[in-house]
């Protein structure tokens, strides 16, 4: 059997490939002079269970993404899988104000018309989402992996985990069970504007308390920033956050160098480019987790 990984994704199909029966599939993609993208795979594949793995992080690798699964799908590949390590446009999973797009749900209906029959992600952000890419969907859950390394790694001693908004309510619950339990504190955000986080006041008392902050993504840093600053004001010790996703746009690392954390813990579900991997920030392998799968 076969994976075809996206540029973006060589390393850690290499990965995969050494640990499984998968082997790297070959096609090349160039670019016409007009811009438009030629793609040509270059092993037989009738017949056969394919898997392609690729990050969507920029809208012209959903195109080869799209097209590659159209290569495979008209050379008569019998069963496509697309693995989604981060699916792109999941946060716009609904119409969140008058004339708005479902980004998200345009997005699986995309991958299903080009001839995907099952995805798997990782930590996808909605149920929504998982809806959009029913039936088929295994989405995989990395906070075993993140429970691991703070066993290892970080006291529980009055520790607690925190969710910076409802939506990593359940993320954090589930996280805090695998940990003994830990006590969870759930803050509430609101966004004045798109790409802007603020977190209301709360009355808890949690001095001296070490936090674990978890969610599902760092974007642009907003959320966690301005949770730490909110935990900061409760007088709390030490601030470390896990999450799965570290799309880190824009102003993040400059965010993160000047917050009070500890340390980020982030997945490599996303391409995180040398210069933004700063002292601060660690980064866990995802492969363990879907070689399990593949
Ligand atoms: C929101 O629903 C997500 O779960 C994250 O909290 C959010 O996308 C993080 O974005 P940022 O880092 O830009 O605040």
């Amino acid at each position: 059997m076969y994976i075809f990984a996206l540029k973006n994704a060589k390393q850690l199909s290499r990965q995969i490939c050494k640990k499984t029966k998968l082997r790297l599939g070959l096609f090349k993609a160039k670019r016409f002079s007009d811009g438009e993208i030629y793609l040509q795979i270059k092993n037989e594949v009738k017949g056969q269970k394919v898997f392609i793995l690729g990050s969507t992080c920029q809208d012209k690798n959903i195109l080869e993404f799209l097209i590659l699964i159209n290569a495979l799908k008209e050379n008569g590949a019998k069963k496509i899988t697309a693995i989604f390590p981060y699916f792109s446009y999941s946060r716009q999973d609904k119409k969140d104000r008058l004339g708005a797009p479902i980004t998200a749900k345009l997005m699986a209906n995309l991958f299903k018309q080009a001839g995907v029959n099952q995805f798997i992600t990782v930590d996808i952000h909605s149920q929504r989402d998982k809806d959009y890419l029913k039936p088929k969907l295994i989405n995989l859950d990395p906070l075993p992996i993140f429970a691991n390394y703070i066993k290892k790694n970080i006291s529980l001693k009055n520790t607690i985990i925190v969710a910076p908004d409802n939506g990593a309510r359940n993320r954090a619950f589930k996280l805090a069970k695998l940990l003994d339990p830990l006590p969870v504190l759930v803050m509430q955000k609101i966004r004045p504007q798109q790409n802007m986080a603020k977190i209301l006041k709360f009355k808890k008392n949690i001095i001296g308390k070490n936090v674990i902050i978890t969610d599902d993504m760092i974007d642009t840093a907003g959320t966690i920033c301005a949770a730490c600053h909110e935990l900061k004001e409760h007088k709390v010790k030490d601030i470390y956050i896990f999450t799965t996703h570290g799309i880190l746009s824009g102003p993040a690392i400059e965010r993160i160098k000047k917050a009070p954390i500890k340390q980020v813990v982030l997945t490599d579900t996303y391409p995180i480019p040398k210069e933004k991997r700063i002292k601060k920030i660690k980064i866990l392998p995802i492969a363990p987790l879907l070689i399990k799968e593949l």
